[in-house]
């Protein structure tokens, strides 16, 4: 395994190098983000469960299966019984006897799948928190005979398949029926050195501590999510022979390939093309399991199969499977399960901007002004856990932050349509000795809200701030509590607009409950800051330069020339070597071992509890840790989702969390943790961007210009115009490394003010495909398939994206070039116009184009049949862009053909607050022939008009423009016969009524 991964990271690295060795350049190694401090912290003190424990056989191939029994048919799909069929394997735990299946065809193309122990103590999602749409006998239509997909099982021994209803010859989607094929075991193979990389049975395994289930994929099959991951094979994943192991176990890690890390997310879209008749379907498996496991995707030899292998810590295998059939319509399905994605406020689609190692308010007042100064716009300013009173949550320095001038900073921040987001780390500080008042620690205790021992007494990690507690967000008085402390920092001046979640996997840098028993006045911060001495922050992007002026070389930023910082070299992470074969081969377990499972999943720390809490730490309600560690974020996110209804009643609130689980973008958005400043890893952002769409979390974005090790100039140009158009668009950036505002720079400066005026006139557009993710799940950016998913060509492109479908993004992902190659979909068919120019791009059909692309300039195209509401007058804040007029940019198809919607309401009410949705208004934009009308529907009033029409791919100029029927004077429009494009402008349309404007 770890030498797959050596093998896979320095593929990625090796090809890398390749691109960087044209320019001369070096690859520079990772280094890891914090060094933990060797300090001997207390272990695990708490109490091990200790009983007799059977050998596990951990051999799978001795498993017997199951046989279908007692099959009852309903009306909506089936129920039976699954019995072992033979004598218990015991391969990782005792097998479960008997079993059941349900099978639900809940709507036309959804299909459930619901196998679990009959005697119901394994554990699921409570559905308290949870709430997966049901779907009873009483429901009237019945989906059992029309839905498009089949169930079909073999009894004995039991597999299923499930196949298109339209198709019932074509391959199933899903087929576990390798049990009947005569696969002999198959030693390791992705790394001959880890067992677990034996593939030594394919039935289906169902005991308490070890699932398995695997179905046979087409070779080189087109998957999708999985994750959360920075994989190295690109947003499309790696099934050839070694293939994938997506490990699933929430983890602080700082970004490493192909490893766990944030968020745990076991859906896939799998897309399949049809060589013969050139057209493709999708479709998607979701698996509704907290169950810390691996998923294999991979290539077994001498099967040639390719596989996908589901091995779980516990829990049930509750599936439910999507017919698409595009890669949309799966995403969508997928919605109407996990839940839609929360509605975001406008603001929230601003430029935000954020560091840790702001050391004073003075330094974050000196931003705000810098970037007006610069008039570089600035929506949300952020502060880190710099912010706090010795790194408490809930608190501000009394000294460097105190919480009246925080006050009055926000409030003026606020009277400038400006907005302020703090952290809120998920540990809480322990009280240090009996003086010590910290009112979130004390409430929390008497109220019963954080996580315990195992004999009942708190449980108490380590993170920031010395030892700390974690909320037990089970806990009946948690989110209350929670809501309160959040109610009180607002009164203490710290009045945020939106909240940062962070190290909610939940970290801890200790192992165990450290603090049981420790000196809790030891409130040192336990490991060593980033740009501490000896932690300097040294390294650079790819191919920065110090004997060359310019983007590359050696740049001066205020006055401090930023190369040659080099002090201290940090060792390379060692981080990678920790994946420890735990718990295989151990005798001495009990019949559920919580400290080390009996299968030892590829988590990248090695033992589960590595840096976070112990598995054995306990819930209220007797849930323990090892079942509901992936659902942490989520149960945190849920619980400050609602408390921030409570401090701002009926507005959208507005969160981004690192740790994410299915349905957390109910509640959050996401940023993708701890990136590096370099060109590998803006390129990597896409890749993630587009994981999340997939995920149903589509507020999404990378800390931009980079996180660990110092940026440049000429990265930080590309990556500020590379994220503008991305969801979530911040600038963050590690404490310790240089300064990297884009006011820093003045090329950086202008690049920025270019990108955010495009993606402030876009931000109709924005909203509206936010709306549509919020109302069906639609995901609003895009992979170049989901538009075109008939042209495999563009199957693996994530080095471009689209917003929508209709904004084509190439951005610059390498250093040191002035021009970019793309690909522009549609195959001819499609017209793609420059943002800027409006000219056609000459582009070859299904092959790549190359386009110019100087520093500073971001490739946007639009395509042809688009018609997109924008706001003309791009301002500094969303806010101002808002009070200005909008303008209509229509992008004719070959047939004068365009179309588009637009949504508009208030922009931060919450819809569902009132019971019946706010008022909103829905415009449909339709040109053909020699005109568009605009339909108007909806009780929102729009105050700003309609002041200008841009219509392009106009073959002739008109000879006359008329608007509601009344003639345009000549002055009030223009036509350019080179770029096709007649502009109406002086206009004051009003979007509150239906219009027709008119050229002939
Ligand atoms: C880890 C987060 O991922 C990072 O963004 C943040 O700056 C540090 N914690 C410090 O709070």
């Amino acid at each position: 395994m770890l030498l797959s991964r050596f093998v896979s990271i320095l593929t990625a690295s090796l090809t890398f190098l390749f691109i960087m060795s044209l320019c001369g350049l070096l690859l520079l190694a990772h280094m890891a983000t914090f060094k933990f401090a060797s300090a001997n912290f207390p272990t695990d003190a708490q109490v091990r469960v200790v009983n007799d424990t059977p050998q596990w056989s951990q051999n799978v191939s001795s498993c017997p299966g199951y046989n279908l029994e007692s099959l009852h048919e309903t009306s909506h799909g089936l129920t039976a019984q699954l019995n072992l069929a033979g004598a218990p394997c015991n391969a990782f735990s005792e097998d479960i006897a008997n079993l059941t299946i349900q099978v639900t065809y809940e709507t036309q193309t959804r299909l459930h799948v619901n196998i679990f122990d009959t005697a119901a103590q394994q554990f699921t999602l409570p559905p308290t928190y949870f709430d997966r749409p049901s779907m009873s006998d009483s429901d009237s239509a019945s989906f059992l005979n029309s839905s498009d997909l089949k169930f079909n099982y073999d009894p004995s021994p039991f597999a299923f398949w499930i196949s298109r209803r339209s198709a019932p010859n074509s391959p199933p989607l899903f087929d576990t029926r390798l049990t009947s094929l005569p696969i002999t075991p198959i030693p390791p193979f992705i790394d001959p050195n880890d067992s677990r990389t034996a593939f030594d049975g394919f039935q289906l395994v169902f005991e308490r501590q070890y699932l398995q289930l695997t179905s046979v994929l087409p070779t080189d099959a087109n998957i999708y999510g999985l994750g959360e991951v920075v994989s190295s094979s690109g947003f499309r994943r790696d099934v050839s022979q070694n293939g994938t192991i997506q490990t699933l176990w929430a983890r602080d890690d700082a970004d490493p390939v192909n490893e766990n890390i944030y968020g745990s997310h076991s859906v896939y879209l799998e897309h399949r093309f049809n060589e013969t008749s050139h057209t493709s379907q999708s479709h998607g498996v979701f698996l509704s399991s907290a169950a810390g496991s691996d998923i294999f995707l991979a290539t077994p030899p001498s099967t040639n199969k390719s596989l996908v292998q589901y091995r779980l810590l516990g829990g049930t295998l509750d599936l439910y499977f999507f017919s698409g059939p595009s890669p949309k319509t799966v995403i969508e399905q997928y919605g109407e399960v996990a839940g839609l994605p929360a509605w975001q406020p406008m603001w929230g689609f601003g430029f935000h901007l954020c560091r840790w190692g702001y050391s004073n308010i003075s330094d974050v007042k000196e931003q705000v002004e810098n970037m007006r100064a610069a008039n570089v716009p600035l929506e949300v300013m952020w502060n880190d856990i710099d912010l706090y009173h010795s790194y408490r949550d809930f608190t501000s320095d009394p000294i460097s932050y105190p919480g009246d001038e925080m006050r009055t900073f926000i409030r003026e921040l606020a009277s400038n349509g400006q907005h302020y987001i703090p952290i809120v780390d998920a540990a809480i500080n322990t009280l240090a000795n009996s003086t010590d008042v910290y009112d979130p620690y004390t409430q929390g205790i008497e109220q019963n809200v954080f996580i315990k021992n195992p004999d009942n007494s708190t449980y108490i990690g380590q993170v920031w701030p010395g030892y700390t507690v974690f909320p037990d967000w089970f806990s009946s008085n948690a989110a209350q509590w929670w809501a309160e402390a959040l109610q009180n920092w607002t009164n203490a001046g710290i009045e945020f607009s939106g909240i940062w979640l962070d190290m909610n996997e939940a970290s801890s840098f200790c192992d165990g409950s450290c603090g049981s028993g420790a000196d809790l006045s030891n409130t040192s911060v336990p490991v060593s800051l980033p740009g501490n001495p000896g932690d300097l922050v040294v390294d650079y992007p790819e191919g920065y330069n110090s004997t060359i002026s310019g983007p590359s070389g050696n740049i001066t930023v205020n006055g401090t020339l930023t190369f040659n910082a080099k002090q201290v070299s940090l060792s390379p992470s060692t981080k990678r070597g920790l994946l420890s074969k735990r718990g295989l081969g151990s005798a001495n377990g009990s019949n559920i071992d919580l400290n080390d499972p009996p299968y030892a999943i590829h988590n990248g720390f090695g033992p589960l509890s590595t840096r976070t809490l112990a598995t054995n730490a306990t819930h209220s309600g007797g849930y323990v840790e090892l079942d509901v560690h992936n659902i942490f974020g989520y149960m945190e996110e849920r619980a400050t989702n609602l408390a921030l209804r409570q401090v701002h009643p009926g507005q959208r609130p507005f969160i981004i969390s690192r740790s994410t689980f299915p349905s957390s973008g109910k509640w959050t958005g996401h940023w993708l943790g701890d990136n590096y400043s370099n060109w590998t890893y803006m390129a990597y952002s896409i890749q993630g961007v587009l994981q999340f769409q997939l995920f149903q979390i589509p507020m999404v974005g990378a800390d931009t210009c980079g996180f660990q090790g110092n940026t440049d100039e000429e990265l930080c140009n590309r990556w500020m115009q590379l994220s503008a158009f991305t969801p979530f668009y911040r600038n963050h950036n590690q404490r310790g490394a240089l300064s990297q505002e884009p006011y820093r720079w003045e090329s950086v400066a202008t690049a920025s003010r270019t990108a955010i005026a495009i993606r402030y006139s876009l931000l109709p557009y924005w909203y509206t495909l936010f709306a549509n993710a919020s109302t069906h799940g639609t995901p609003p950016v895009r992979a170049l398939f989901f538009e075109f998913p008939d042209e495999p060509e563009l199957f693996a492109v994530d080095r471009q994206f689209m917003v929508g479908s209709d904004i084509l993004v190439t951005p610059v992902l390498t250093p040191n070039v002035s021009t970019v190659d793309g690909i522009f979909p549609g195959r001819g068919q499609v017209t793609w116009r420059d943002w800027y120019t409006h000219v056609i791009v000459n582009a070859t059909a299904g092959g790549y184009t190359t386009l110019d692309a100087p520093l500073g300039h971001i490739n946007v195209h639009v395509r042809s049949g688009a018609a997109i509401l924008l706001h003309a007058q791009p301002g500094y804040t969303t806010n101002e862009t808002r009070q200005g007029p909008y303008s209509l940019l229509i992008s004719l198809a070959t047939d004068g053909s365009a179309y588009g919607t637009a949504y508009i309401d208030d922009g931060i009410t919450l819809p569902e607050e009132n019971g019946h949705g706010i008022a909103s208004r829905t415009l449909k934009f339709v040109a053909h022939g020699n005109g568009v009308t605009v339909e108007s529907t909806g009780a929102f009033k729009v105050v700003q008009s309609l002041a200008q029409v841009t219509v392009l791919g106009l073959p002739n100029a008109p000879r006359s423009v008329s608007a509601d029927g009344k003639d345009v004077q000549r002055s009030a429009w223009q036509y350019d016969a080179g770029v096709q494009r007649l502009i109406i402008s002086e206009q004051v349309i009003d979007l509150n009524d239906g219009s027709v404007i008119r050229w002939q």
